[in-house]
């Protein structure tokens, strides 16, 4: 049989990260900065990173050499908590979580129970994640498996790795949005055999929140999820405190909002839960114990008045932690955007957030986040080839403050708090050149 086999080589200046143990400000050794370098990637995968001089022995005599010279490259960013069926509805005023759920969601969540529809939405959703440096996300879908087609289809096409899911949601919401515990049980397992591990598809379940579903629901999920070990489980938690004393009065046997879907056996290694503003120390330990990891999410957090995450925490109590745009709830698909709200909310808590600390979150600890460290994050030999190529300077005003930047941390930092869509040059899947801004 003939096989032929895809290379890529891209050369600039790459910046990625190792590791990171704490929260030092001072953590040069855990990153990698090539100020002339080449990536080539085979199939999709990295197969040599190193200096252009270097690079002369490894570059196949007729490659072709995408050249950034100015741009600074960077693995691709991971959102950990985004709903695509509410890209259209970002900026909808005035409530907070519980009203805005009733008010403009769940009516806007209905229209996905018509395919054309949802596979119309999926593919802008993808390419406005490709248009904003994201290469990975972990996506709430509606309750109609239609919805999780639509996705898992739009992103198959560019073979982008996204783990995403059915709602599970049998009380609280409108007839037209609501399944029953059966039938969230049949048709979640029918979509894991479908999509869980096709190319690169992972599959999450996904109870919307305790308050949505029935313990006779949860229980299906959490026998899912022990048929399944290897799937995902993406939920929300503590956003709101209203929300939580909502949970308590539903599930009074439950000791907290986490403990309810720990008892489920909805905690674990896969299991991401959107917010966390309000743990309890007893959740932060289970949060710890249990390898759950959380999802934060700041342009959401503020723009529903939810409340401000203590960040420093996740190091203090070692909890993995992501960011999250949260779309529709939040204001905005950028990473960057994502960030510069980010270190606001720990300057309102007499904390900091440094830039090394806030890149680490958006491309490696959010790897981790997503038990995904051994494909994604950085650039190590073997992982994938998902990255994205910044321009520091795509306004005026970010040209002459990047021109006054004292370091590489300083310059980042400007990228972080100024930044947004204008700011990708190129987004580069499987190391295929998916997106690439137009002049
Ligand atoms: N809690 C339950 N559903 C949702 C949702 O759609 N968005 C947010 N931010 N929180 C939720
Ligand atoms: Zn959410």
């Amino acid at each position: 049989m003939f096989s032929s086999v895809q290379m890529t080589a891209v050369r600039g200046r790459f910046l990625d990260i190792q590791s990171l143990v704490s929260q030092s400000e001072h953590i040069p050794e855990q990153i990698r900065y090539l100020e002339d370098g080449v990536l080539i990637s085979e199939d999709g995968k990295i197969k040599w990173l190193g200096t252009w001089q270097d690079a002369q022995s490894h570059l196949p005599q007729d490659i072709q050499i995408q050249h950034y010279p100015e741009q600074l490259i960077v693995p691709g960013f991971i959102d950990t908590h985004i709903h695509y069926p509410q890209t259209e509805m970002v900026g909808a005023y005035g409530e907070q979580l519980l009203s805005w759920l009733n008010t403009y969601t769940f009516p806007t969540e209905i229209q996905f129970q018509d395919k054309v529809y949802a596979s119309k939405i999926a593919e802008f959703f993808v390419q406005e994640l490709l248009k904003n440096g994201t290469t990975t996300a972990l996506v709430f879908c509606t309750v109609h498996p239609e919805s999780v087609d639509a996705l898992f289809e739009a992103a198959e096409r560019i073979q982008m790795r996204l783990i995403a899911g059915k709602v599970l949601m049998d009380r609280h919401a409108p007839d037209a949005l609501c399944d029953t515990a059966q039938s969230a049980y049949d048709d979640s397992k029918a979509l894991i055999e479908k999509w869980h591990g096709k190319g690169r598809a992972l599959y999450a379940i996904t109870p919307r929140f305790a308050p949505t579903s029935t313990p006779e629901q949860l229980e299906k999920a959490g026998q899912l999820k022990q048929e399944y070990p290897d799937v995902y489980v993406h939920t929300h938690l503590s956003e709101n405190k209203d929300e939580i004393a909502w949970v308590k009065s539903l599930y009074p046997e439950q000791k907290g909002y986490l403990d309810v879907y720990h008892h489920y056996g909805l905690t674990g290694q896969r299991s991401v839960f959107a917010h966390c503003v309000h743990l309890e120390d007893e959740e932060w330990e289970c949060m710890h114990q249990t390898h759950s990891a959380i999802a934060f999410c700041p342009t959401s957090n503020l723009f529903l008045g939810s409340g401000l995450f203590p960040l420093k925490k996740t190091w203090d109590k070692q909890v993995k932690v992501g960011l999250g745009t949260d779309i529709g709830g939040g204001t905005s698909f950028s990473l960057l955007q994502t960030v510069n709200e980010a270190y606001k909310i720990q300057q309102l808590q007499g904390d900091k957030l440094s830039a090394y600390e806030a890149f680490y979150h958006a491309t490696l600890g959010g790897a981790k986040a997503l038990d995904l460290d051994q494909k994604l994050g950085n650039f190590n030999l073997g992982k994938e080839a998902d990255f994205v190529v910044l321009d520091l300077k795509a306004t005026e005003l970010q040209a002459l403050r990047q021109s006054r930047s004292k370091s590489l941390d300083d310059a980042l930092f400007a990228l972080f708090t100024m930044g947004d869509d204008r700011n990708i040059e190129a987004t580069y899947v499987y190391g295929q050149c998916a997106y690439q801004k137009s002049k």
